[in-house]
């Protein structure tokens, strides 16, 4: 069977066409706690158990993940898409994202800043290191403990638009 592609050459497009999951990364300083969605987070060594995470130097969360040193990420599931959108288009510069009322969370246990219950999978993390990326910096978090959610579905990132996840391909 002929499989006909097409492709177009968009340096700018084409990065929408990559697909991600989303995490809603938890910090805390100065007695405050703050939620944001990142796309940008990937695991990034076996042992020890490590996660990056990549934040703009704007966010009101670089400053708190640099005061304290740590972060919490919790891994939205397919239910948590309106997390995913209110924890990314508001900051804490203006809003008190908990205030919604629409965040409901968990006592972390070696981390002050909380978890986001129904997330699918969801991390404690000290920072080990930082390092700048362009326009972002990354953290490097150490794993301090991890929690998930038997049955529950990821959210997926794809086109600036949320999706659930589709069929297992079976080969
Ligand atoms: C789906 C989604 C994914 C995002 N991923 C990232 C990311 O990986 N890194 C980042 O710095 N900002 C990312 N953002 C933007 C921040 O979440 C957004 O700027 C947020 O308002 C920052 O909040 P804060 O200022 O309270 O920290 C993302 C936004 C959305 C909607």
């Amino acid at each position: 069977m002929k499989h006909e592609m097409f492709v177009i050459k968009d340096i700018e497009k084409a990065q929408n066409f990559s697909t991600t999951t989303v995490a809603l990364i938890t910090s805390s300083s100065d007695d405050r706690i703050n939620v944001m969605s990142a796309e940008w987070t990937i695991r990034s060594s076996i042992e020890p158990f490590m996660i990056t995470i990549f934040i703009g130097y704007e966010r009101g969360s670089y400053e708190m993940i640099k005061k304290s040193g740590e972060f919490g990420l919790s891994y939205c599931s397919e239910r948590q898409g309106e997390l995913a959108h209110i924890a990314g288009n508001y900051s804490i510069r203006d809003t008190d994202k908990f205030s919604t009322g629409k965040f409901r969370v968990f006592s972390s246990s070696m981390i002050k800043p909380p978890l986001i219950e129904n997330a699918i999978c969801a991390f404690e993390c000290r920072v080990e290191s930082e390092f700048r990326v362009g326009d972002h910096a990354a953290f490097n978090g150490i794993v301090l403990e991890g929690y998930y959610s038997d049955g529950e579905k990821p959210l997926v990132f794809h086109g600036g638009k949320f999706h659930h996840i589709g069929e297992t391909i079976k080969h």
